[in-house]
């Protein structure tokens, strides 16, 4: 039975880290895998998470099942988080999702319960992950203009002509800060032009929360998710607490809808529940107790909030850092952008062929379409890389 299947293709970022671990350089650079990394290249435990770790360990009596919708204590903390109360609760129901990727599965199978077929446009370029997921649940994936090839900025007035022409049946998905790959982002403004936009053509939005605190803050890199969801009568937001609460492996994620009522807000519950019990049944809880300790403490909040800001200061700086290093190297402004991006990641417009001959003969690694994880970027070696990426441009 097995020889109809076809080989499929694995996500190229698998490919490259196992490229990277064979390598055995030194000094070799991982600007490649989509992870957070500290000064020491290490992709830490936070402190708050090991405190509330604890707490659990001290103190849970069981491992029963939590049911269907999850820790709803965690779903509540993370609408009040990324919300902030825009919306009237009465709107919102919640399920727990395993990571983001769970969330946005989820809020995918529903939508496509309500518009079998349906249009769902995705930024172009956009995280690998979400096309394959939209086909998956046989929603039709269409691209939308996103980012100018020259400048590596947003490309507004294209995006906003698609934009302006969707109709009351489409979905478009909105990346809700910190844009993967290209690290390039809308500005408050233009959010207020895409909401007044969806309210205008009725079109509905889904917004893939992955990084909220990465970019410039939590209340500054909540603005576009917030005035989205407060614009429209309904949508829906896919959040991670993988790179923010730096807890990849641990599966946790919320899958938020927000309905026009109380009543279609139960209708979608209903849904949300419904694909989770034909699918894993029962979401992963460890993940969300941790967040979930850590949103309801105050002591463990302020030291999580530290935490995040020492790691989005950090790829802050080492933007601003390279940028500066290939202008004084270069004596041009062709990458001042990755210091205007924000997040984990810049998309640098380097061709293949200089990706590859990084790879080749320098052991840089990054994608091949020339996304870099700021993250990586070793502090000590940054004239180094900046040396080695202008010399492979050539
Ligand atoms: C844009 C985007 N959305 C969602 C996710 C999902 O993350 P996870 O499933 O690990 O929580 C990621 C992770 O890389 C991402 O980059």
């Amino acid at each position: 039975m097995f020889e109809t299947l076809k080989k499929a293709t694995l996500d190229k970022i698998f490919v490259l880290m196992a490229e990277y671990a064979a390598d055995p350089r030194d000094g070799k650079i991982d600007l490649g895998v989509g992870v957070y990394k500290d000064p020491k290249g290490v992709t830490p435990v936070l402190n708050s998470v090991r405190k509330a770790e604890q707490r659990i360990l001290d103190t849970a009596k069981t491992k029963v099942y939590k049911g269907v919708v999850g820790n709803k204590e965690f779903s509540a903390a993370v609408v009040d988080l990324a919300l902030g109360g825009v919306v009237d609760l009465k709107r919102i129901r919640c399920v727990n999702g395993a990571g983001g990727t769970g969330a946005l599965s989820i809020l995918m199978n529903v939508l496509s319960r309500a518009r079998p077929g349906g249009r769902i446009f995705i930024s172009d370029p956009s995280w690998p992950n979400h096309w394959p997921m939209a086909e998956l649940v046989g929603l039709k994936p269409v691209y939308y203009p996103y980012f100018d090839h020259q400048t590596r900025l947003v490309d507004f007035d294209a995006m906003m002509k698609v934009v302006d022409g969707l109709t009351p049946d489409d979905t478009i998905l909105l990346h809700g800060c910190c844009h993967n790959p290209t690290g390039a982002n809308l500005t408050p403004a233009q959010w207020d032009i895409v909401a007044a936009s969806l309210q205008r053509t009725g079109a509905f939005p889904l917004v893939d929360l992955a990084y909220l605190g990465f970019g410039d803050g939590l209340e500054a890199d909540a603005y576009g998710v917030r005035k989205i969801v407060s614009s429209v009568p309904e949508s829906m937001v896919a959040f991670s607490a993988s790179k923010n609460f730096g807890l990849y492996r641990e599966r946790a994620g919320v899958a938020i809808a927000i309905a026009k009522d109380s009543d279609s807000a139960d209708v979608v519950s209903s849904q949300m529940q419904n694909v989770i019990r034909a699918t894993i049944s029962q979401t992963p809880d460890h993940g969300a107790e941790i967040v979930r300790i850590i949103l309801e403490d105050m002591d463990l909040r302020a030291e999580w909030e530290a935490e995040l800001k020492e790691m989005r200061e950090r790829m802050q700086r080492l933007r601003v850092k390279l940028a500066e290093a290939i202008r004084q190297r270069s004596n041009s402004k062709d990458f001042d952008f990755i210091a205007e991006h924000s997040g984990m990641f810049s998309l640098l417009g380097l061709k293949p062929e200089v990706v590859e001959k990084l790879k080749l003969e320098d052991a840089v690694y990054m994608i091949n379409d020339s996304r870099i994880n700021v993250a990586g970027i070793p502090e000590d070696r940054v004239g180094e890389l900046a040396d080695k990426m202008l010399a492979a441009i050539g």
